[in-house]
This record gives structure tokens, C-alpha cells and sequence, in this order.
């Protein structure tokens, strides 16, 4: 692997020169008007070294510097495809990059650009609480024939959760596939435990395995059983955590009528993290990569109003100028922790990178990456 020494880039204003520090690492102001130029030179001064990945809710001022966009699923794919690549910059959230971490080889390091970029979803669901969860449905005496199937947005350890009881992993445009694969004859289980996300769970039961919304409980982790009793838990097929996506939860059935009185012809197409009640009312429910392909396909003149999150919807609508793109709410729902994935912090972990250093480094604990990857692994080799 080669490493370009330090870069002597923008050094003139670079608060770190002015107090005369050599470390790169400093997070560049967002006022540099030279944050492109940086984050260019860099990255070519990287070459094949470093690889950037993209999540579709990413900002288009970091997209640019993506080498592959996608949603989750198509992001943990891809987060394998470059072992030559020692550096995988992931520019999305925690969970995102931990699966990379999981997914990549021993040699590679991924990058997180900002720390603080995590998923209120994810932190719905941690460790302690899910093996409580297991715990109580052994007293019910229904575990042995339960399979969790975790989606993506969720920690290192409850994916390895997941791996530990012989499940898998899914995405909102593999969730399907994942509960076949869960409750059919290779797997036989009789029930899902799906978590952390209540609705990409009861959307996909209910609408596309035809199950019923009587064949869903939801699980508390805050209430003794998760608040359910033994027969709630035996008559369940799918036993939901009480978890959700701040940004996807906002859209309301109110937002959807509007908007058909808005915009004459307009067809809705909602994200499945968005609750049963708004997925209903929509014409469609897709994941990031459906919408984008629906979107894509339709002729001109079409118009849609969209209920996922705003970069997103917005960068649709700047790429179809011969159809209508509109956001599903009034108001403006940016994921804000997708957000901190800013040019700057996208500079700061190039520059640090091209100078041989690894800012902001995703490491997960070997035990837990081992289960983890069991089953991610289950997931990418769903039929
Ligand atoms: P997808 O990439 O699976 O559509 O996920 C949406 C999401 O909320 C990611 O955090
Ligand atoms: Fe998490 Fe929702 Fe943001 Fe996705 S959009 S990262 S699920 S908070």
C-alpha cells in the first residue's frame, strides 16, 4: 500500500498553521471556499488507496466525492468489492460503518468522517435489552421457535445477536426475502422477532406476506415481557421492538392527502420505515433504490411526492428537471445525523488519510464481528 506523505494543502489558512501544529487532522472551517480543491487533491493524492462509499441520504456536496452510491444493502455489497483498498471511507452512519468494518478484510480500516454521526433508530435496540428480550420469550417458552431477523439500522451487537440465534440480517428492499427465508421451510421458524424498526417489520408482514396487523405485537423493551403476555406472545407471528426512524415517523396520512390536492396526478411513494397508515394511503412503498428506479423510469411529466429523507428527495427533483419531485411534508425533515457528514469532515478524514493518518477509525470487537458477520453473511446470501 502506498501512503502519500503529509499534504501541505490550504496550509496558509488552516487554523492548525497559524498555531503551527504539522497534524492535518483539524476539522476545516465550512467557510473555506477551498474545501472542493482539498477534498480533490486528496483524494487523488489517495488514488486506488482509499475508497468512498455513499449512502443515497448523503449530502450532494459529499456524494460528489463518492465512488459508489446506494442504499444499505447495496452499500454492504459494496463495501467488500475493493480489498485492495486500505481505506473505506464510509460516508453515512455508525451502523453503516461498523458493517463495513464486518464486511471488509483484515487489513482495511474504515472511516467514519464524523463520530457523531449515529442513527436514533439503532440506539432504540442495544444489547442488554435484547438478550431480555430473549430471555422472556424462553420463559414463554417460545425462543426455539423464533428466528430474529435485525435490520441493517441497528448495533455490531445486535447483529451479532442475530448470528448468535441462527438469523439474519435485512434492508427495506430485502425485508421480504429476509422473512420468507425466516418463517419458510429452510429456516422453518414459526415466528420473527424483527427489530429494531416496528415498521419496516409489520409493513412487510402485513403487505407484502399477507399476514395480519392481529398477527403483530410489539415488544417494549421498557415494560416487564416487553409488556406482552405469554399468549400474546404465543398467538404472534411477528413480534415487533417498539423501535422507529425519526425522520420516516414524521410523515403523517394528513401530509399525503394534502399533497394529493396539491399537485394534480401526483403518485406517493413512501419508505417502508414509514407507519402502516401513511405506506397505505401512498401508491407505492419502496425502498431508497426502488424510488429512485420508479422515479427514473416514469415518463416526463410525471409527478411524485416522496416520503423519505430530504437530501434524497431533493436530489431527485434537481435530476428529473422534466418531472415534479415534491417532499411528502411541509416541513423540512433532513436526517440530522446523516447531516454531519458534511465537505469539511469529509476533507479532514481525506487530508488526515493522504498524511498517514486514520482519523475517526470503526473498529469492531473480533467476537462480535464474527457473530455479526454470520449474519450479514445470511443476508447477502438470501435467494
Ligand atoms: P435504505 O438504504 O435501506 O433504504 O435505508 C434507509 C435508511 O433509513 C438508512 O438509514
Ligand atoms: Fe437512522 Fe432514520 Fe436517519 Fe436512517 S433516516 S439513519 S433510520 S434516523
Amino acid at each position: 500500500m502506498s501512503v502519500t506523505p503529509l499534504l501541505l494543502l490550504g496550509r496558509g489558512t488552516d487554523p492548525d498553521s497559524e498555531r503551527g501544529v504539522e497534524c492535518p487532522g483539524e476539522l476545516p472551517p465550512a467557510s473555506d471556499p477551498r474545501l472542493v480543491e482539498r477534498a480533490e487533491t486528496a483524494k487523488r493524492a489517495l488514488g486506488t488507496d482509499v475508497f468512498v462509499l455513499g449512502h443515497h441520504y448523503q449530502r450532494d456536496e459529499v456524494i460528489a466525492f463518492a465512488d459508489v452510491t446506494g442504499d444499505s444493502f447495496r452499500l454492504a455489497q459494496q463495501a467488500a468489492a475493493r480489498p485492495e483498498a486500505p481505506y473505506v471511507v464510509f460516508c453515512g452512519v455508525h451502523f453503516m460503518a461498523e458493517s463495513a468494518d464486518i464486511l471488509t478484510g483484515p487489513d482495511q480500516q474504515v472511516v467514519l468522517p464524523d463520530l457523531a454521526a449515529g442513527c436514533s433508530m439503532a440506539d432504540m435496540a442495544n444489547a442488554t435489552q435484547v438478550d431480555e428480550c430473549w430471555d422472556a420469550l424462553a420463559d414463554a417458552g417460545v425462543a426455539d421457535v423464533t428466528v430474529p431477523v435485525s435490520y441493517m439500522n441497528s448495533s455490531a451487537a445486535i447483529k451479532a445477536f442475530t448470528g448468535r440465534h441462527d438469523g439474519t440480517i435485512c434492508t427495506s428492499s430485502n425485508a421480504r426475502r429476509a422473512l420468507e427465508w425466516a418463517l419458510g421451510g429452510e429456516r422453518g421458524g414459526e415466528k420473527v422477532l424483527f427489530l429494531p424498526d416496528q415498521h419496516l417489520g409489520r409493513n412487510t408482514a402485513v403487505l407484502e406476506l399477507g399476514m395480519t396487523l392481529a398477527d403483530c405485537v410489539v415488544y417494549d423493551p421498557r415494560k416487564p415481557s416487553g409488556g406482552l403476555t405469554r399468549e400474546q406472545l404465543h398467538d404472534a407471528r411477528m413480534i415487533l421492538w417498539k423501535g422507529h426512524c425519526s425522520v420516516h415517523g414524521r410523515f403523517t396520512v394528513d401530509a399525503v392527502a394534502d399533497v394529493r390536492r396539491r399537485v394534480p396526478g401526483v403518485r406517493v411513494l413512501a419508505h417502508p420505515e414509514c407507519t402502516y397508515d401513511v405506506v397505505t394511503a401512498a401508491d407505492e412503498i419502496g425502498s431508497t433504490e426502488s424510488i429512485i428506479r420508479i422515479v427514473a423510469d416514469a415518463p416526463a411529466g410525471a409527478a411524485f411526492a416522496v416520503g423519505t429523507e430530504l437530501n434524497l428527495v431533493q436530489r431527485l427533483a434537481a435530476q428529473h428537471p422534466d418531472k415534479t419531485v415534491v417532499f411528502l411534508d411541509k416541513t423540512v425533515c433532513y436526517c440530522s445525523t446523516m447531516n454531519r457528514i458534511d465537505l469539511p469532515h469529509l476533507v479532514r478524514s481525506l487530508e488526515s488519510l493522504a498524511a498517514g493518518t486514520v482519523t475517526n477509525r470503526i473498529v469492531v470487537e473480533p467476537t462480535t464481528a464474527a457473530l455479526a458477520r454470520k449474519a450479514l453473511e445470511q443476508m447477502l446470501a438470501l435467494p
